[in-house]
C-alpha cells in the first residue's frame, strides 16, 4: 500500500513510520506542518526508497487533496496533542483536531481512500481510583479538556462519515505512550531531562493520578494490525495493562537515575486533571490477534532514560522554552 501518514514528524507518527518501513513493504508519504512539536531529526537516516516527506497543513484542502488522492490509505496522527497547552490556548486544537480531520475525511471519501483515525482513551473522561472498571469500546464519551474534547469531536466526525457517506474508516483509541523521541513537554521525558539538568521532577497535585502506559512500538504494531486486518466502521481500544500512578513513575525514574526516590517537588495541579485512565483491549487481542511486546515497564523506562541521555542534541533545543511556559503557571 501507499500510506499517507499525517503528523509523521511527531512522537508516535515517526515511530509508526519507522515501524512500517521495518515490518512491511508499504510505501510512506508523511504530511506534517512541522509545529513546535515536530522534529525532523526523528526521521533522520530513513532511506528514501519507500519514504517521502511533505511539509503542509492538514487544514488546507489543496495540500490534502492531492496527497490523499494518490494514496491507498491515510493513517491520521496529526494533532495538537498536549493537555496543558490546550488549557492555555484551545484554538489550535479546534483548527487541527476538528477542521484538519474534517478536511482529511472529506478528501478520503471523495477519492474512496481507506482511512485510519488515531485517537486517545481520554475521549472517555476518567475513572475513579478505586473503580474496578476499565474503558471498553462501549464506554460513553465524556471528555474533560479542550484537547480531549477536540479528539472526541474528531472521532465522532469519522463515525458519522462512515455511517452517512460510507467512508472506509477504522478508529483506534490508545492509552498514554512512552518511549524515545517524545517531546520534553510530556510527563516522562520532562522528568528525565529535568534530572539530567539537575532539576527536581515536578508532580502535579498529590501525584495519585493513574495513567495506563504503553510503549510507542506496541502502539505502532497495533495500528498496523488494525490497518491490515480491522473491520471497517469499527473502533479498537489499544492498551498494554500498564496502569501506574504518577508518583510511582517519578520514583522509578529517580531510582533508575541513581537519586533518592523522594527527590521531587509537588507543584500546582492541572485544572480538571483526569484521575485515572485504564484500557480493556480484549477486542483487539481476540478479534485481530494483537498482543504487546513490551510487558516490562521498568525495562522499557530504563531504555527510554538511556535514549534521552544519549540523544541530548535531539531534545536540548526545546527544553528551555518548554520549562519557561511551565514556570509561568507555577508548574
Ligand atoms: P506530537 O505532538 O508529538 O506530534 C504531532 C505531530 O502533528 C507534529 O509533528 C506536528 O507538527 C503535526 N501537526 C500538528 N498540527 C498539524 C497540522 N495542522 N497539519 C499537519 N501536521 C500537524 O503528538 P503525538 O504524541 O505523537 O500524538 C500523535 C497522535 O496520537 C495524536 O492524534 C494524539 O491525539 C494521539 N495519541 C497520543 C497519545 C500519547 O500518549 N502521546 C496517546 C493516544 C493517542
Ligand atoms: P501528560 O504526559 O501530559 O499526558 P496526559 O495528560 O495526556 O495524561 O501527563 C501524564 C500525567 O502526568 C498526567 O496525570 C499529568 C502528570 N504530569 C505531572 O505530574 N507533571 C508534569 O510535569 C507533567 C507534564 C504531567
Amino acid at each position: 500500500m501507499r500510506l499517507l501518514v499525517t503528523g509523521g514528524a511527531g512522537f508516535i507518527g515517526s515511530n509508526f513510520v519507522r515501524y512500517v518501513l521495518r515490518h512491511s513493504d508499504h510505501h510512506v508519504v508523511v504530511l506534517d506542518k512541522l509545529t513546535y512539536a515536530a522534529n525532523l531529526e526523528s526521521l533522520k537516516g530513513i532511506s528514501r526508497e519507500r519514504f517521502r516527506f511533505v511539509k503542509g497543513d492538514i487544514v488546507d484542502p489543496a495540500v490534502v487533496d492531492d496527497l490523499v488522492g494518490s494514496a491507498d490509505a491515510v493513517v491520521h496522527y496529526a494533532a495538537e496533542s498536549h493537555n496543558d497547552n490546550s488549557l492555555r490556548d484551545p484554538r489550535p486544537f479546534l483548527d487541527t483536531n476538528i477542521i484538519g480531520t474534517y478536511t482529511l475525511i472529506e478528501s478520503a471519501r471523495k477519492h474512496g481512500v481507506r482511512f485510519h483515525h488515531i485517537s486517545t482513551d481520554e475521549v472517555y473522561g476518567d475513572l475513579e481510583l478505586d473503580d474496578p472498571a476499565r474503558f471498553t469500546e462501549q464506554t460513553p464519551y465524556s471528555p474533560s479538556s479542550p484537547y480531549s474534547s477536540t479528539k472526541a469531536g474528531s472521532d465522532l466526525l469519522v463515525r458519522a462519515w462512515v455511517r452517512s457517506f460510507g467512508l472506509q474508516a477504522t478508529i483506534s483509541n490508545c492509552s498514554n505512550n512512552y518511549g524515545p523521541y517524545q517531546h520534553v513537554e510530556k510527563f516522562i521525558p520532562r522528568q528525565i531531562t529535568n534530572v539530567i539538568d539537575g532539576v527536581r521532577p515536578k508532580l502535579y497535585g498529590k501525584g495519585e493520578n493513574v495513567r495506563d502506559w504503553i510503549h510507542a512500538d506496541d502502539h505502532s504494531s497495533a495500528v498496523l494490525t488494525i490497518l491490515e486486518k480491522g473491520r471497517i466502521g469499527e473502533t479498537y481500544l489499544i492498551g498494554a495493562d500498564g496502569e501506574k500512578d504518577n508518583k510511582s513513575v517519578v520514583e522509578l525514574i529517580l531510582k533508575t537515575m541513581g537519586l533518592a526516590p523522594d527527590a521531587y517537588d509537588h507543584v500546582v495541579d492541572r485544572p480538571g486533571h483526569d484521575m485515572r485512565y485504564a484500557i480493556d483491549s480484549t477486542k483487539l487481542r481476540t478479534e485481530l490477534g494483537w498482543k504487546p511486546q513490551f510487558q516490562d515497564f521498568e525495562a522499557g523506562l530504563e531504555a527510554t532514560i538511556q535514549w534521552y541521555r544519549d540523544n541530548e542534541a535531539w531534545w536540548r533545543p526545546q527544553k528551555a522554552a518548554t520549562e519557561a511556559k511551565y514556570k509561568e503557571q507555577g508548574q
